[in-house]
């Protein structure tokens, strides 16, 4: 038999794990739950993703090593998956001995095969820091479209990505000082020398759903295959280039390695043969779950550096979609970016597992939580469909009928011949990530066992009819327990319970689906399988999500004094308005200023207001902002400033106006504030 090796994609040891997530690794779980519950030989590997700027940077804002960042990120992971019943065969770590190995395996196979080559680079580097500024952590205005604070590689307002350096006004985000330019010897793969490889694995069609292959060879494949940089300078925490002083490997060259060296320690702990799983010639199944932003880091570079690297390549890389909540973005201050720690104090993690199951398909489709269908549903289907079938059934034999089964019902033959006759696609499904799929069909039996037990009324026979009684909550039991090895990937531990119940003798997998108990059997006692999902619960998640969001210490700075005390009445001489900007142009010669025309209800006034350095004009027309009305007109030297519009400004220097408003909507003119 064919070894399998599923992955999932590997955390950044960065932060919490959320519900966005979950998404994967829930997913990813149900997949190998039902690959060994069909009697495959499959095991699930996955690591925290360790190295980094980010990370190196997080680390020192703490004042602990990065190394002791990940391992505290390594257990809150392991701790989380394992509070969602996420069933890892290892749960390693990208920065172990058997990563680098690894790594730098690949890194000698790619130099001795001509496919590495060194060049010089310029780059942003910040003399403040002392360092190298990755993109991310370049912010300037965009060359294409003008829009002010963006990437240093693409701008998120007109959707442009540019070469680094033709950011205007560069500034690095860590000290907002203005970087300077300078050049570093760099390592690159040569991707384009290994395009027939690329091409050759992209092609196949096992390897990739029809959607990814025609994005990938529309959007990389059709022209050149651009040399790809996967050394970065100190200070960075990774793997040491061979060869190389203050040079470390991109992290993204030894992440997906993770997968190896997790293997490998896997192996070696239990005695294991590494080749099985990794050697070229090997027969392995190799599956590797990811969301769609990182599609291209594993269908391009790593097909490529498992070939030269002689390793086996994927066989089928799975991408789903992103997670949204009632259809928007996950945010942490509206309180849906929820982490897992927090859903778990307050719900069962098989409500959301069952729920995304429901949701789930082959595509890489955007999947959205919707607070409400995700209680409706999981109480209609997990609750009234699939567990009151146990507590109706359950509630009648343990009360009046000795909790002994009986021989199943004639009449209930029907039902389970439907049920077998759906088991194969329900296979099928899970197989090809068509959740939902799988997850209807067993609803389906679910609704057909519930109906076979409204329309038979056992507990009119308990005391004319026992046997009959006992026959009818037999078969009914049958169904549950079916229902139940078909949820199994989805809903485990629910799925141990029903054993218990039933009196099941081992654990119950894909081969005891015949949808029936043996006559004779003592059963256990009914032990409650769900509770409903109240609205109290999920409201209570996302208020304490939000509230976290709201607490999350802000950046210690250096403030400005408290001023003087002031009365009321001083206070009450401020005649502060709600204006709208109708005019917004830059001043010719006056460097900082922006002239204004604002109307306050009760007339336009003039403003020259020194924040050209923080917006486009264009930007600010229209606006609602709150202005200073009956502050002295002041003479300047391009005109009378009549009024002053109100801003915050940090002590970093970022500035925005003061823009009230209540829901979504802005003030009329001219109201007042008070
Ligand atoms: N460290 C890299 C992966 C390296 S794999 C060799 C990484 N880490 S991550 O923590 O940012 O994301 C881990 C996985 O979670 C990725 O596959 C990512 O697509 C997925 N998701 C992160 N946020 C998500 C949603 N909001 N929705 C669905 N999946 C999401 O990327
Ligand atoms: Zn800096």
């Amino acid at each position: 038999m064919s070894k399998i090796l599923v992955t999932s994609a590997l955390p950044y040891a960065n932060g919490d794990i959320h519900i966005g997530h979950l998404v994967e690794y829930i997913q990813s779980d149900i997949f190998v739950r039902f690959l060994k519950s069909v009697g495959e030989d499959a095991v699930y590997m996955c690591a925290s993703d360790t190295h980094g700027t980010p990370i190196e940077i997080n680390a020192r804002k703490q004042g602990i090593s990065p190394e002791e960042m990940v391992a505290r990120f390594n257990d809150a992971h392991f701790r989380d998956f394992s509070g969602f019943q996420i069933n890892f065969d290892r749960f390693y770590t990208t920065h172990s001995d058997e990563t680098r190995i690894h790594a730098e395996n690949i890194f000698n196979k790619l130099k001795e095969k001509d496919l590495i080559e060194v060049k010089d680079v310029d780059q942003f580097y910040c003399d403040h820091d002392q360092r190298f500024l990755p993109d991310r952590f370049v912010r300037g205005i965009c060359p294409r479209c003008n829009a002010l604070d963006q990437y240093g590689d693409s701008c998120e307002k007109c959707g442009a990505t540019y070469e680094p350096l033709d950011i205007k006004e560069p500034r690095c985000s860590i000290c907002s000082n203005t970087p300077v330019v300078k050049t570093s010897r760099h390592y690159f793969v040569i991707l384009e020398k290994c395009r027939p490889v690329i091409e050759e694995w992209v092609k196949q069609k096992e390897h990739l759903a029809d959607d990814v292959r025609s994005w990938l060879e529309k959007n990389f494949l059709s022209g050149e295959l651009r040399p790809w940089d996967i050394s970065r300078d100190a200070p960075y925490f990774g793997f040491r280039i061979p060869g190389e002083e203050n040079k470390y490997f991109y992290v993204w060259m030894d992440a997906p390695v993770g997968y190896i060296g997790t293997t490998q320690k896997f192996c070696d702990e239990n005695k294991l043969d590494f080749s099985s799983y990794w050697d070229q010639n090997s027969d392995s199944v190799i599956y590797h779950i990811i969301g769609k932003d990182i599609t291209y880091f594993h269908t391009l570079f790593w097909p490529a550096m498992l070939n030269y690297g002689g390793y086996r390549m994927p066989s089928r890389v799975h991408i789903h979609g992103f997670l949204t909540v009632n259809g928007e973005k996950m945010s942490k201050s509206r309180g849906t970016s929820v982490k897992a720690k927090t859903y778990l104090e307050h719900l069962d993690p098989q409500y959301l597992r069952f729920y995304y199951a429901s949701k789930l398909g082959p595509t890489m489709d955007d999947i959205d939580l919707n607070l409400e269908e995700f209680r409706l549903r999981v109480n209609a289907e997990l609750i009234n469909k699939i567990t009151n079938l146990a507590s109706r059934s359950m509630g009648i034999i343990n009360k009046k009928l000795d909790s002994v089964t009986g021989i199943p019902d004639e009449g209930c033959r029907e039902i389970v011949a439907d049920a077998l006759s759906r088991v194969e696609n329900i296979k099928n499904y899970y197989r090809s990530f068509e959740f939902s799929k799988a997850v209807r069909e067993i609803c389906i039996i679910a609704e057909n066992a519930n109906r076979y037990l409204q329309d038979t009324e056992p507990f009119r026979y308990t005391v004319s009819d026992p046997e009959k009684a006992r026959s009818i909550i037999t078969s009914a039991l049958g169904l549950l327990k079916g229902i139940a090895i078909l949820l199994g990937p989805v809903i485990p531990v629910f799925k141990m319970k029903v054993e218990k119940m039933l009196g099941a003798s081992r654990v119950w997998d894909f081969s005891d689906l015949d949808f029936m108990l043996e006559s004779g059997i003592k059963l256990g006692e009914f032990e409650r399988l769900a509770e409903r999902v109240e609205e109290d619960k999920v409201n209570a998640i996302i208020a304490q999500t939000a509230t976290e969001a709201a607490l999350q210490a802000a950046p210690t700075v250096e403030l400005p004094p408290l001023r003087e005390e002031i009365t009321y009445d001083d206070f009450a001489k401020l005649d502060l308005r709600a204006g709208k900007i109708i005019e917004a142009e830059e001043v010719k010669g006056a460097g900082k200023l922006l002239r204004l025309t604002v109307d306050i209800g009760i007339g336009k006034r003039n403003v020259f207001a020194g924040i050209k350095a923080h917006f486009n004009p264009a930007d600010l027309i229209g606006k609602t902002v709150i202005v200073c009305a009956n502050l002295a007109p002041r003479k300047m030297k391009f005109g009378v400033s009549e009024a002053m519009v109100l801003a915050c400004e940090d002590p970093e220097g970022h500035l925005g106006l003061l823009i009230p408003t209540f829901g979504d909507k802005t003030f009329h003119p001219g109201s007042q504030v008070s």
